[in-house]
């Protein structure tokens, strides 16, 4: 035996070491398109137009539900339609090359399709409603400065579990599994 001993396992050796990578790395995609894991290794997200919300939000001073419209109604605060943008953009407002291209979409009636990065799985419950109207948490202190940004984040860091019940805690709001959970 001897010598003839790596040879013999080096297939099998091999065969095992690709299994186990290919295994990893399913594994790792499908955590990764769930939007699992860290931030920084997700694929980052193109959204249709490059929209910029320090210019609506600070500079023209619009509220944030202009355009997350449910925000303080609802559970959930929405992305925006396009005949929302169209209340301003049927016109040209300005010269930027990505207003043109928002212009000639609303013409087209082409629907802004978004990318959503913050929505949580589907087995937990989250209500915008209960947290800015009742609680009056600030946007960005969930958000970060997502409202003194030029252009859409390619990735977020979303809330994990960890998260809300940490401020559950300082708060002393309800922590049973049912509350978020239902
Ligand atoms: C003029 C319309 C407009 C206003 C006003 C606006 N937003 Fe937005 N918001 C958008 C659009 C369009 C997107 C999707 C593209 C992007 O991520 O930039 C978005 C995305 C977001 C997202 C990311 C959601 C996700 O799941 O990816 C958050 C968070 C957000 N906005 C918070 C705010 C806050 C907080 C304010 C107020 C301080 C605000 N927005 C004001 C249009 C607006
Ligand atoms: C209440 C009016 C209003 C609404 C609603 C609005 N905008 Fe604007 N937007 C403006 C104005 C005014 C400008 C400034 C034009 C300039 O100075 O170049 C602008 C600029 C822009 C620009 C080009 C400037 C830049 O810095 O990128 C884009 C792109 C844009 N808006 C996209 C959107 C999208 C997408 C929506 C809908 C989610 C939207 N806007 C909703 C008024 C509005
Ligand atoms: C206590 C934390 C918290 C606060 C405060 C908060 N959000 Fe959110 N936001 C979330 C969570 C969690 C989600 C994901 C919800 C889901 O999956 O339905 C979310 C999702 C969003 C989205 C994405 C909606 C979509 O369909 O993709 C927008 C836009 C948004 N929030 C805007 C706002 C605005 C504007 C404010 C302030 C007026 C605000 N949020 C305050 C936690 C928060
Ligand atoms: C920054 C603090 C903060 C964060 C972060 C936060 N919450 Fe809350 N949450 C509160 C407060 C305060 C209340 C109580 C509001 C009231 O008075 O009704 C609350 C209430 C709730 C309730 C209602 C509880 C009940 O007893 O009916 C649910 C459900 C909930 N939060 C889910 C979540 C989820 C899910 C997340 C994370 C995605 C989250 N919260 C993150 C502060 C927070
Ligand atoms: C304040 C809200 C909140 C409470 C209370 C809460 N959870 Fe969660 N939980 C979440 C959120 C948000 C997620 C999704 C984000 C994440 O996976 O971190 C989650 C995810 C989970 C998951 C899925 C994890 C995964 O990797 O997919 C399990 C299992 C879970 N929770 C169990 C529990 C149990 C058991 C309790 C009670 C001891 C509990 N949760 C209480 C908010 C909550």
């Amino acid at each position: 035996m001897g010598a003839d001993e790596p040879s013999k396992s080096f297939p099998l050796k091999v065969g095992v070491a690709f299994a186990a990578f290919f295994l990893a790395t399913t594994a790792g995609m499908t955590a990764l398109s769930l939007g699992g894991g860290p931030a920084f290794l997700r694929p980052a997200v193109r959204q249709p137009i490059a929209f910029n919300h320090l210019k609506h939000v600070k500079d023209l001073d619009l509220a944030c539900n202009t355009c997350h419209v449910t925000v303080e109604t609802e559970t959930f605060s929405g992305l925006p339609a396009v005949e929302i943008c169209a209340g301003c953009h049927a016109e040209p407002q300005g010269t930027s090359a990505e207003e043109k291209r928002l212009v000639k979409m609303i013409q087209d009636q082409t629907p802004l399709a978004w990318v959503s990065l913050f929505r949580q799985p589907p087995h937990v419950f989250y209500s915008h409603r209960r947290h800015v109207v009742v609680a009056k948490i600030p946007c960005a202190e969930c958000h970060g400065g997502i409202a003194d940004s030029t252009s859409p984040p390619l990735r977020v860091r979303k809330l994990e579990m960890k998260d809300c019940l940490a401020c559950h805690e300082r708060k002393k709001v309800s922590t049973d599994c049912t509350a978020c959970h239902r």
